[in-house]
């Protein structure tokens, strides 16, 4: 049911004037509530930003974020310095209160489950502000029925909507702006009050359904990502069976009109994309080419060390070091939140492998990071895993450096980004994720 289908004169007795919300309070200050938060205080709304972690909330006092996005530093410094935003441990009275805290996947007996311990508790600390009339927002990623349970849970006349978030990080500030948005409110006065708020910053369209559809639509966005990737993984796969090379083979094939393959990888990373899946199979026994899609791109790190520690053997190498190039879960970013490099370093580790980390993106890692020199020194091959600007950009004395630094002279591009003519003329041998004829070259 999309709510303004049922729009008519006669609605408009609930007349919604122009400034029901003044003051809101956006609880969890991360990717998407940071953004958000500073957005609407610089749009003139009194903002209360909340976030549990207390070091967070320093960085963000001090303009010195923990969270590396185009612009995002002068949006925040601009809305702090404005007296719009205020940051704190605790909520505190407002006219609308945004969630936005992180809905991780949990694992029960290999039976995976949105864990929603962060919503209700961010949801149990608003409880005594929430009276009547009040307006809450989820914008955090929930299975269906989410909104509809802690609607029931809260049994309080106040509004309620889903609005989930759809920006892509590293482009975070103007997405935010440009994108359409979904609404879906418990009823329609709910919506409305929602799209109040957003509409005093989103220029793209605004569209208002229920809460279950919403729900359905943010799953459905994410998923159908993740199963076009699982597919031009499988091409990858089997093209590195043949003597075809990938990239040529779907370049290829989109120039049909009505056909448009994904890019293959090393796996999928990131908050969303590698999580959100998981929320259908939860719901549904129905989900079953979700759950294989998520299972090929879960498997893609275990694929890639496997192609690595063949080769190696092939070369009679022993007592291997490895240089890992990327372990953000996606270009230009320094996200590593379920990145597939963090699969990839644990499992060669395991496999025996000396593996040491470059990326210029990343400032805390859960392995230790070297600079390029490092990293690259005695090496016996490079894995680049992300396709970080700096690395396309590679010229030819940086190649020739690396080159003499190393060992053996190989590089593993899973991402199809280095420039392998520069690579191949310095010496390199380069492999190609999804190009057979690499593979079998010696
Ligand atoms: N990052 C993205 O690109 C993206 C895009 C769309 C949707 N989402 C969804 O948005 C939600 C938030 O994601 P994120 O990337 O901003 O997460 P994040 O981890 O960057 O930020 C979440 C913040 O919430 C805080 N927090 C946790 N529990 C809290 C509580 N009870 N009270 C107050 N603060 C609390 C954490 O300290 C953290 O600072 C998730 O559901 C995610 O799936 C994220």
């Amino acid at each position: 049911m999309n709510l303004e289908d049922k729009d008519n004169a006669n609605d408009d007795k609930e007349n919604i004037n122009d400034k029901n919300i003044k003051k809101i309070c956006v609880i969890g200050l991360g990717y998407i509530g940071l953004p958000t938060a500073s957005m609407l205080a610089n749009y003139g709304y009194d903002v209360v930003g909340v976030d549990i972690d207390r070091d967070r909330l320093e960085s963000i006092k001090d303009g010195k974020l923990k969270i590396n996005e185009p612009g995002l530093v002068t949006l925040v410094k601009g809305a702090i310095n404005s007296g719009n935003l205020k940051v704190k441990r605790e909520p505190e009275e407002a006219d609308a209160y945004i969630i936005c805290v992180p809905t991780p996947v949990t694992w029960e007996e290999n039976n995976p489950k949105c864990d929603l311990s962060y919503i209700y508790s961010a949801i149990d600390n608003i409880k005594p502000y929430l009276r009547d009339g009040k307006l809450l927002i989820i914008e955090s990623t929930i299975p269906p029925k989410t909104t509809e349970k802690i609607f029931k849970y809260l049994n309080k006349k106040i509004y309620m909507a889903y609005c989930p978030e759809r920006v892509l990080p590293g482009n975070i500030l103007k997405e935010l702006v440009e994108n359409d948005r979904i609404i879906g409110g418990i009823d329609k006065k709910s919506a409305k009050l929602a799209k109040e708020i957003y509409s005093s910053f989103v220029e793209g369209n605004i569209y208002l359904t229920n809460p279950t559809t919403a729900e359905m639509v943010k799953l459905m966005e994410n998923t159908y990502r993740d199963v076009n990737i699982a597919l031009a993984n499988e091409f990858a796969k089997i093209c590195n069976d043949l003597d075809v090379n990938v990239y040529d083979a779907i370049n290829l094939a989109n120039k049909h009109p009505r056909v448009n393959i994904l890019n293959p990888g090393p796996g999928v990373g990131g908050h969303c994309i590698s999580v959100d899946p998981w929320f259908m199979v939860e719901i549904s026994n129905n989900a079953e080419l979700i759950r294989t899609a998520r299972n090929i791109n879960d498997n893609m790190p275990k694929y890639v060390c496997d192609l690595i520690i063949n080769e190696f053997k092939r070369m009679n190498i022993s007592n291997p070091k490895i240089s890992i190039f990327g372990v953000a879960y996606k270009g230009n970013v320094e996200d590593t939140r379920e990145s597939p490099g963090k699969k990839i370093i644990k499992y060669l580790i395991s496999k025996g492998f000396n593996v040491s980390i470059y990326d210029p993106y990343v400032k805390t890692f859960d392995y230790p990071l070297n600079d390029l020199e490092d990293c690259a020194s005695n090496s016996d091959g490079i894995l680049v895993l992300t396709d970080h600007e700096k690395f396309k950009r590679f010229k030819e004395r940086d190649v020739l450096n690396i080159y003499n630094l190393m060992r053996n002279k190989i590089v593993v591009d899973t991402k199809n980004i280095l420039n392998h003519n520069l690579w191949k003329k310095v010496g390199f041998k380069v492999k190609l994720l999804g190009d057979g004829t690499s593979w079998r070259e010696k």
